[in-house]
């Protein structure tokens, strides 16, 4: 063995007594911040750390281990989670409920041999057609939010024939080249150009608009493949539709023969107090992604539904011609998603996220009262909140004080002037309680370091 290569072993066989030991040693604990600096510095991007404005400037917290509404760094220090890992956690952290299935599974077989017949993945499936809204019946594993959008967008194409479509400014996707290029925000884009080059986006919110998109489109001979549009918008600040917007959305591509996606990677599984966000206006869309909370805060699975009109013959044919990964629809992650949906039905997780989300929210409108200055604007839908500021440094400040009083939270990726509030439903009311009193502190402490 080379000599690289054994230093590789060591590094190696270290790391691996560190997972598998329950207790560390001060000295274990102290190498593990120390490295894990340099190896972030070193060989994940040297502006990584300095970049987390929120968490802390030096980047001592160390994430170790979680459960249910918080985590714990190397050294036991707990953190009430705020932000949700940007709304995975709706079913919390590690729920031992979902845990045990996902265990169990494990000891039986972890990823699929690609040719035999995987019977989670179909059971998943059909679980979905269940909880979803209307005649969405065949479904898409993936890995990732972006790589589900891209099957949206692939699916919308082969299906329609169309070639162009239509997104919304602020729009949040991901950052895969075809997700991106659905993206509504010039900085995540501009690099990149060009991306797909059919693409207009229109106002988010305006469901004239988008017909007027389509129409012109249609006029001068061009064939548009769909309208993909988040329910609610997330990463670019919690951005809700004027009520009706979902509903004009269905009846604009119904008239002008487009396919309508709606994106709940972030909406979608409870997050905005309904199973999806698209439930509220009755609405069904032709396909649905979604992401995020699907593997109950314990394994990544995203993926697509779609309306059976959509499933063309040509896909039935060779249904690889869609995509084929790997891992998508993994039996360890099926029987995370599948413990979820059982959870989440059974303990009404939809339910319990609208409701602490209106007490959340009730509360935080009386914080913005007392600190009108600096808490500029309150609003969310379920337990999907954002608090805005005047200047994005503030919302910075903010989350900084809520890190020092060991309360988690984060920014959006779109608006820098707001900070979220996502936190696992599962939160207690007490824990509501115990963050807004750390709030109403670290607001304080800003107004004063911004002279308000
Ligand atoms: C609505 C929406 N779509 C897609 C994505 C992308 O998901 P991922 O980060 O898993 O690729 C996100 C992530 O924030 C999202 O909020």
């Amino acid at each position: 063995m080379s000599e690289k290569k054994e230093r590789a072993l060591k590094e190696a066989k270290k790391v691996m007594d560190f997972i598998l030991k329950d207790e560390l040693t001060v000295e274990e604990k102290n190498t593990i911040v120390k490295e894990s600096i340099e190896n972030f510095n070193r060989n994940i991007n040297p502006g990584w750390l300095k970049y987390r404005k929120s968490v802390s400037t030096n980047a001592a917290f160390v994430e170790w281990s979680d459960s249910q509404e918080t985590f714990v760094d190397v050294f036991g220090t707990e953190f009430i989670d705020l932000l949700g890992g940007f709304g995975i956690y709706t079913s919390g952290h590690r729920n031992p409920e979902i845990l045990k299935y996902v265990q169990a599974q494990l000891g039986r077989y972890a990823l699929h041999s690609q040719e035999l017949v995987d019977p989670l993945r179909g059971y998943l499936a059909k679980l979905l057609e269940m909880i979803t809204p209307g005649d969405l019946q065949y479904a898409f594993f993936t890995n990732g939010g972006a790589e589900a959008v891209e099957m949206a967008l692939k699916l919308a194409r082969i299906a329609t024939g169309g070639k162009w479509f239509i997104s919304t400014i602020g729009a949040f996707h991901g950052k895969s080249m075809g997700a991106i290029s659905m993206g509504g925000k010039g900085a995540y884009r501009e690099d990149y150009l060009p991306l797909i080059q059919q693409v207009q986006h229109v106002k988010y919110g305006d469901a004239e608009a988008v017909r007027t998109a389509i129409k012109n489109l249609q006029h001068v001979g061009e064939k548009v493949a769909a309208v993909i549009v988040e329910p609610v918008q997330g990463e670019a600040g919690v951005i809700i539709p004027p009520e009706g917007y979902l509903k004009k959305l269905r009846e604009i591509c119904d008239e002008t023969n487009v396919a309508l996606i709606f994106d709940e990677i972030q909406t979608g599984m409870g997050r905005t107090g309904t199973m999806w966000r698209c439930e509220v206006e009755d609405v069904t869309p032709d396909i649905l992604a979604y992401g995020k909370a699907f593997g109950g805060g314990i394994m990544p699975i995203t993926g697509i539904i779609a309306r059976p009109h959509m499933w063309v013959e040509k896909l039935v044919e060779n249904p690889w011609i869609l995509g084929s990964p790997t891992f998508g629809g993994n039996p360890l992650a099926c029987s995370a998603a599948i413990a979820n949906i059982g959870y989440m039905l059974e303990n009404d997780i939809p339910r319990q996220a609208k409701e602490k989300g209106e007490y959340f929210l009730s509360k935080l409108k009386m914080l913005q009262e007392k600190h009108p200055k600096l808490l500029t604007d309150v609003r969310g839908v379920g337990l999907l909140i954002a608090l805005e500021f005047p200047k994005s440094e503030m919302g910075w400040s903010v989350t900084k004080g809520l890190f020092a009083r060991n309360v988690m939270t984060a920014g959006t990726l779109v608006n820098a002037k707001t900070i979220r509030i996502e936190p696992p439903a599962i939160i207690k009311y007490e824990t509501i309680d115990i963050v807004i009193e750390k709030l109403d502190a670290a607001l304080t402490d800003t107004e004063k370091e911004f002279n308000l």
